[in-house]
């Protein structure tokens, strides 16, 4: 990197009362990946974000070359580079960090040079903005606005087929009634009896789906909600299939509705038995944990209480080692009705979805074909 010189700029200095040392401080608290690239190309300094978001340590970090540090991101080292060469001006840039594990974080890059009050080059210094939980919004939002359009016709629908699928009911009932004495007429009663509260339930949850009831919001020990669940669920597992829980005993309630957050552990927990089923070894392990994710954290911003601090969120992760889920299906996981099972509705992830983010929080998805899949739910913590 070519030093330069650049004409004087004011300095900024903190203001008398304000510690001059409190700078680390400040820096380590960004919510924003620092980088500070020096003449040399090394990196000098990295805050506790950007060690997040690239997946290294600080002693791993410190003194690499960026060329080195950002070789699988040739979009990072571009900019980087037309910084330089564009002699005093900022650049950036979006793109896809990809960091040393798999996954890639969607981020905003500024990168701007530094110069002395003299005017002399002291290096760079790279912003990296982490968008995954502004693309989540955004993708939330949408699914909320297709949901909405749902519901007018669901509602419509709804109305329309309730009361003929109850007189249909009830005819059969009174048919199966008279037929006693023809016993493989009955069973034709009985069949349709049962399609016709297939179609109810099926009713039932697109209403879910387009509707918001209020939520009966409360303190809930979510271990509590897990164990009913497990306890109905466990009934029906075949020999093969086990269920493990590792359970925090610490960990503090959240606040939502008891009911539908039931509603979306037994979705989550039927779609891992589904998965795992007629697999010999088939393994479902549910562990709840304190969240350290630091982009989750600012999902409580957006609580509808709205107070824009970082709240404590909990986490609950279902892993199996069941048929995983393709990459280019994992995308559609939560649209409604998209499903890959013959006797499949749909619906289970797209209510679940519906319902966590209604309590403020979250749920996403890692999976690889053929090894297992791990669902993590996130839900905010209740504040007292
Ligand atoms: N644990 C899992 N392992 C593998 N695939 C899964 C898992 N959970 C969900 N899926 C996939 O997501 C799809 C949608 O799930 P869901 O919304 O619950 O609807 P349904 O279970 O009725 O198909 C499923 O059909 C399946 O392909
Ligand atoms: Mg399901």
């Amino acid at each position: 990197m070519a030093l330069r010189t650049k004409k004087s700029s004011p300095s900024i200095s903190p203001p008398a009362r304000f510690p001059a040392d409190s700078w680390d401080y400040i820096l380590e608290s960004l919510e924003e990946g620092i980088f500070v690239i020096a003449e040399t190309d090394a990196i000098v300094y990295a805050n506790q974000t950007a060690e997040q978001l690239t997946g290294l340590s600080h002693a791993q970090l410190h003194g690499r070359s960026y060329l080195e540090l950002f070789s699988a991101n040739p979009w990072i080292v571009d900019i980087i580079q037309r910084t330089t060469a564009a002699d005093n001006s900022r650049t950036a840039g979006e793109g896809e960090l990809r960091g040393r594990m798999a996954h890639s974080t969607p981020v905003r890059l500024t990168c701007s040079p530094i110069s002395s009050n003299n005017g002399t080059s002291l290096g760079l210094v790279l912003v990296l903005h982490d968008l995954s939980y502004q693309r989540e919004l955004a993708e939330a939002a949408q699914r909320e606005d297709r949901l909405a359009h749902l519901g007018v016709v669901a509602a419509g629908l709804a109305h329309e087929i309730k009361n003929p699928l109850a007189g249909i009911r009830g005819a059969a009932q009174l048919l199966q009634g008279r037929l006693r004495h023809d016993s493989s007429s009955a069973e034709y009663a009985t069949v349709m009896m049962r399609e016709v509260d297939r179609l109810s339930g099926l009713l039932e949850q697109v209403l879910t789906l387009s509707s918001s009831p209020p939520l009966e919001s409360q303190p809930v020990n979510i271990h509590k909600v897990l164990t009913e669940v497990l306890l109905l669920e466990r009934e029906t597992l075949s020999p093969h299939q086990r269920v493990q829980t590792r359970f925090d005993p610490s960990l503090p309630d959240v606040e939502g509705d008891e009911a539908q957050l039931g509603q979306v552990f037994r979705n989550l927990i039927k779609n891992a038995l589904q998965a795992i089923a007629g697999r010999r070894g088939g393994e479902l392990t549910i562990a709840t944990r304190m969240a350290t994710n630091f982009h989750v954290l600012r999902s409580e911003a957006q609580k509808p209480s709205g107070t824009a601090r970082r709240g404590r969120v909990l986490a609950i992760d279902f892993t199996d080692n069941g048929s995983g889920i393709a990459p280019e299906q994992l995308a559609r996981l939560f649209t409604p009705f998209f499903t890959t099972k013959t006797k499949g509705t749909g619906l289970g992830l797209a209510i679940s979805q519906k319902i966590v983010a209604q309590h403020g929080g979250t749920i996403r998805v890692e999976s690889n074909p053929g090894v297992g899949t791990v669902f993590h739910v996130y839900l905010p913590v209740a504040t007292v």
